[in-house]
């Protein structure tokens, strides 16, 4: 098959060989194929007149805080029954095959972990966890408050409890950012798979790796600012292309 993704990967399989320190960034598309919504598609039912842009920001949630709490528990509710996919699982097991494999992660519905994926770095946090809004100490749920909302207080202050996500205008997690940065600047093999790259400083760890002398792989379906700079473009699902790259990894010869 002349348009085969699968073909020019005798080149990555190469480096793999040889490689022992891989990073995996990961970003909404690694979930799509766990009925999770990508982050920039439509809002589906009842928020779709809301703009998520608007919605994930602090002074939405100072000015709104039910409506932004709300909105977060419709999202993980969509979690409850959403289960990590073949992308997700190929993932932790590729990761069994080298001394040092980190998942760093955009995302924040927890399915990397869920998967078996032993090191998994999250830059935007995770949707399962609340903390308090003024203190950002986790609280969870079973300790909250009730208040007459459905908004929960922490047990501590007082204060509201917020998802424990990164918002608009917030920094990331320092010891999560220099973490994954550090690991983007030690690999052999960066994989950017499932992300649009348009977020900083998210979007920058492909280029330090590749400045670093790292091969760059992009595996998605859809061209991204990153596929130029790319070593080698992998126009594919993860469901479907990193299950045969475990496959192709484990053939002999
Ligand atoms: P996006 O929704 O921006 O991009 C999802 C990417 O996944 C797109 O490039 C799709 O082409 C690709 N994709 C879709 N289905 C796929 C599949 N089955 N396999 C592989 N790729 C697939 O999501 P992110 O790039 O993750 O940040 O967005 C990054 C950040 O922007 C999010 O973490 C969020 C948002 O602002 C915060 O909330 C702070």
């Amino acid at each position: 098959m002349q348009n085969d993704p699968m073909l020019d990967w005798q080149s990555l399989i190469a480096k793999l060989k040889t490689a022992t320190r891989i990073v995996a960034l990961t970003g909404a598309g690694v979930s799509a194929e766990s009925g999770i919504p990508t982050f920039r598609d439509a809002q589906t039912g009842l928020w779709a007149q809301y703009d998520p842009l608007e919605l994930a920001t602090p002074q939405a949630f100072a000015r709104q805080p039910q409506l932004v709490w709300d909105w977060y528990e419709w999202r993980r509710g969509l979690l409850a029954h959403a289960q990590p996919n073949a992308g997700h699982f190929a993932l932790a097991e590729l990761a069994k095959r080298f001394p040092h494999f980190v998942v760093v992660t955009q995302n924040i519905d927890g399915l990397h972990a869920q998967a078996g994926s032993a090191e998994v770095i999250e830059l935007h946090g995770n949707l399962r966890r609340a903390k308090c809004s003024r203190e950002e100490i986790i609280v969870a749920r079973e300790d909250a408050r009730a208040t007459p909302t459905s908004l929960l207080a922490c047990p501590h202050c007082g204060a509201y409890l917020r998802p424990d996500v990164v918002w608009f205008g917030e920094a990331l997690p320092r010891a999560a950012l220099e973490r994954a940065v550090r690991a983007a600047m030690q690999c052999h093999v960066f994989f950017s798979i499932g992300t649009s790259g348009l977020v900083e400083p998210a979007a920058s760890l492909p280029r330090f790796a590749r400045e670093a002398g790292a091969f760059l792989v992009e595996l998605n379906p859809e061209p991204t600012p990153l596929s130029a700079n790319a070593d080698l473009v992998v126009r594919a699902k993860s469901g479907e292309a990193l299950p045969r790259l475990l496959r192709q990894l484990d053939s002999p010869g």
